[in-house]
């Protein structure tokens, strides 16, 4: 589908995201001849530079981030021609003028404002684009997270973009639904026959969502120290997963259908209670170790850092869904940062046999699992029992590997280009919808009370593990362990 000709604000637009993130992919974009010809790219920011000081530290900071085959330097140079920069106080109403007055006067227009910017100048930035009338039945705006700190936060902001903005004008930004292995998680659940009669508890015995990071916080301990693991990764990107596997299949691919089923799944998680919150969750914080080979401080000791903090860096929680389909079956969600490995998965295990006919050597069997890898290669192993050749009925766990780069052998898109893609044509199924972002920080939002009231540290752990002692123990209460603990040593 073509893509109208467009106008993009980017406000925040000399930040970090737009520079590592967002100017590379709109590149991608543009490279790929996605990009109408007179489309544009208006970045707002603070700094007080012109559009040629912009496009040196645009050079500097985005372009090594366009991937190296996708990098020609006649086309870097020509999607830098579209690209113009002003310096305003979005806060200020009084500065939109230099906005508009180079903003097309063209009704038809798509208008694209996106605030890569912090959430509490949302609604500012949102009032006085519509109190210079720059907004119209065109425009779309895209939030990017967080959004919000807490349900009421989250509320407010929904409220008040809301004032300016219809729902189907409002893009909430969750990247994770933008990677191709989500989107394959999607085609693996509702474009096969195979697995839907066994996606349920009568087969299924837990669900493993985990994204490992092996880097620390690096230059955002600004922003870290004040959000914490279970806001930055767990109230979106851990559970937008969560929905995608256990939803009930939607009618439609349409945008409502399957954000319909999301909010269904957000809405059946089984509310905590006293017990559950000392029981169902860990939080961790890294302590001074080695990642790959190389020594790293600890969180406390790094750049920037308060060294009493409490906020905590790995978060894992089982989660219950109380719904016919999943009753029973724990989802245990974790993140972290600087942990052993980099990785993003979800693993889905299935019950052990219910009666083995082979007389099995003690400890070989294995039960089946389906494991979605989004990173760091995308692809899906599902593990199953085979003969080993040769004399005897030996059985032994082997992979049915699929790898989305080699099956496909086509360039991968980054999941930031595939959702500006979807921005710009208007296309929602990929975003939050305001009552999803809603029903996620209700869940979410008695653990951080409950951290807050009980007031303890969180748990240490090494930098290059896999988290504190107490993660293992959340899952070994119900006779389970982590993937990577199951898996047998090499
Ligand atoms: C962001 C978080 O949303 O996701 C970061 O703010 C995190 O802290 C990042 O590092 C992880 O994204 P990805 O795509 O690199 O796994």
């Amino acid at each position: 589908m073509a893509i109208a000709d467009f106008e993009l604000v980017l406000f925040g637009g000399s930040g970090d995201l737009a520079m590592r993130k967002l100017l590379p992919a709109l590149y991608a974009l543009c490279h790929d001849r996605h990009l109408p010809a007179s489309a544009r790219i208006l970045c707002v920011g603070r700094h007080s530079w012109d559009t040629p000081q912009f496009l040196a530290a645009v050079d500097k900071e985005s372009k090594p981030h366009v991937t190296a085959d996708a990098l020609d330097e006649a086309e870097w140079r020509a999607f830098c021609t579209r690209i113009h920069y002003l310096a305003f106080d979005v806060s200020e109403a009084g500065c939109y003028g230099q906005l508009a007055t180079c903003l097309r006067p063209d009704a038809g227009l798509t208008r694209v404002f996106y605030l890569a910017t912090p959430p509490a100048l949302f609604a500012r930035i949102c009032h006085n684009l519509a109190l210079c009338g720059l907004t119209n039945a065109n425009s779309r705006v895209v939030l990017e997270k967080p959004l919000g700190r807490d349900l009421a936060s989250a509320r407010q902001i929904n409220t008040e973009v809301g004032a300016v903005f219809i729902e189907s004008q409002i893009f909430r930004i969750d990247h994770y639904l933008g990677k191709e292995a989500v989107q394959n998680l999607l085609a693996l659940r509702f474009g096969n026959i195979l697995f839907e009669p066994l996606w349920r508890r009568e087969w299924i015995s837990d669900v493993q969502i985990t994204i490992a990071e092996e880097i620390g916080v690096g230059t955002r301990m600004g922003f870290y120290d004040s959000a914490g693991a279970l806001r930055d990764m767990l109230q979106n990107h851990l559970l937008q997963l969560l929905c995608i596997v256990a939803m009930e299949p939607p009618v439609s691919a349409t945008p409502d259908a399957v954000r319909d089923e999301k909010l269904k799944v957000l809405r059946s998680l089984r509310r905590f209670t006293p017990t559950t919150l000392s029981q169902h969750i860990v939080r961790g914080q890294y302590r001074n170790g080695y990642i790959e080979g190389q020594a790293v401080p600890g969180y406390r000791n790094e750049a920037d850092a308060n060294p009493q903090s409490r906020t905590e860096t790995f978060v894992a929680v089982k989660a219950e869904i109380d719904s016919w389909r999943w009753a029973g079956v724990p989802f245990y969600l974790r993140t972290g940062k600087r942990m052993a490995d980099q990785l993003a998965e979800i693993a889905v295990r299935f019950k052990p046999l219910p009666h083995s006919i082979f007389a099995q050597q003690s400890g070989s069997f294995q039960a089946n699992s389906l494991v979605i890898r989004l990173q760091p290669d995308e692809g899906l192993n599902l593990n199953l029992m085979a003969k080993t050749p040769g004399d005897g009925m030996r059985l032994k766990p082997v992979d049915l590997e699929l790898d989305f780069r080699e099956s496909f052998k086509m360039p991968r898109m980054d999941a930031y280009e595939r959702l500006l893609l979807d921005i710009l044509r208007g296309q929602l199924t990929l975003f939050m919808r305001s009552d999803e972002l809603e029903a996620a920080w209700e869940w979410v939002e008695p653990i951080l009370d409950y951290w807050e009231q009980e007031g303890s540290m969180p748990a240490p752990y090494a930098a290059g593990s896999w988290g504190p002692a107490a993660a293992s123990a959340l899952v070994g209460r119900d006779g389970l362990q982590w993937r990577e603990e199951a898996l047998p040593e090499i």
